[in-house]
């Protein structure tokens, strides 16, 4: 596997890129919007393909690098279900997986330092965000922050990881690199106690002030949803109400650009065509698949997702291929609400 630890020195943060090979998809947990450039060069230099950007939870120390990453490499965004984020392009529970080619992160929900904090675990190693830091615990005074949920977290699930689990946090500010399950368990100060109450005790006396990018960093983080509108302006988009009397027309195909997991987990439309986001500019190039079938039968087509992003990216792409698309704006979370029927 490719493994990369990046660090902003300005906000303590530490980014991770991995991928299975030389040439293959990459996917990156918790960028930092002013260390893009890096991350492309370096994404450049290994050859390898950014189909991921993952944050841990919403931050209130730097402005993420989601949404730069999206509009500069067209990836798919990744946030928990709970995250006050405006959009992703995927949101995740617990038991989900988030996968690219090779590499299969299993989702952990482990709130505490935020309510939409999230873990996420390979075989041998796990990104605890600022849930579970080296000798140290994401506070949790603030950002719905809940000390009793964070003792959880750890004790109910991140401990009872393997101890040889290595643990790769979003921050640190000591020069600390890797951990692991069981140095923790034994040395880290905050697990050194005997009850969710004891630990809530230890969490409510910190006192620290407020991060120096706070006020800043959590409304931008708040806003990276990539700007519907401007596919909107130039007529691309269907409401979810207009859609619900286009799905049985005959010259209109609709093509879902979800993952399989998601179709199961939350319905597909009826008649709808499946061809997955990460397939798309093979698909709508000449000679893929979309691209023949908008030629051979005239039909327009209509693009989903889960709420909108995806679907609007992929709208930019087919048209520029030349082929008459637009996209249910919203996706199936737009669609749900108006009562859409939906197929599992
Ligand atoms: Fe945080």
């Amino acid at each position: 596997m490719l493994f990369r630890q990046l660090f902003d020195t300005t906000s303590g943060t530490y980014t991770y890129i991995l991928a299975s090979r030389r040439g293959g998809e990459a996917l990156i947990v918790d960028p930092v919007l002013e260390k893009v450039d890096r991350y492309l060069q370096l994404i450049r230099e290994l050859d390898l393909n950014l189909v991921k950007a993952v944050d841990t939870h919403l931050h209130a120390d730097h402005i993420t690098g989601l949404g730069a990453l999206r509009d500069r490499t067209q990836c798919v965004t990744v946030m928990g279900e709970q995250s006050g984020v405006d959009v992703v392009s995927m949101r995740v529970t617990e038991g989900d997986k988030v996968e690219i080619e090779g590499v299969a992160l299993d989702v952990l929900y482990t709130p505490g330092h935020t309510d939409d904090s999230y873990s996420f675990l390979l075989p041998d190693r796990v990104f605890t965000g600022d849930t579970l830091l080296i000798r140290g615990t994401g506070r949790t005074d603030f950002q719905n922050g809940d000390p009793r949920a964070q003792y959880e977290s750890i004790f109910g699930k991140l401990l009872k990881l393997p101890n040889d689990t290595m643990i790769f946090p979003a921050h640190d500010y000591k020069g600390d690199t890797v951990s692991t399950i069981g140095e923790e368990k034994a040395f880290n100060p905050r697990l050194q106690v005997k009850s969710a109450d004891e630990y809530a005790d230890l969490m409510n006396n910190l006192k620290l002030p407020n991060p120096k990018m706070m006020d800043v960093a959590v409304p931008a983080n708040m806003h990276i949803g990539f700007a519907q509108e401007d596919v909107a302006r130039r007529g691309w988009s269907v409401a979810a109400e207009e859609a619900l009397s286009l799905i049985d027309r005959s010259d209109v195909v609709l093509v879902d650009l979800r993952e399989k997991r998601e179709r199961e987990k939350y319905g597909s439309i009826p008649g709808s065509l499946h061809a997955p986001y990460p397939d798309l500019r093979e698909n709508v190039s000449k000679g893929g698949i979309l691209y023949e079938l908008a030629a051979t039968t005239g039909k327009r087509v209509l693009f989903y997702c889960a709420f909108g992003e995806r679907s609007a990216m992929a709208v930019q792409a087919a048209q520029t291929a030349g082929i008459r698309a637009s996209h249910i704006h919203g996706g199936i979370d737009a669609w749900k609400k108006v009562s859409g029927p939906l197929t599992h």
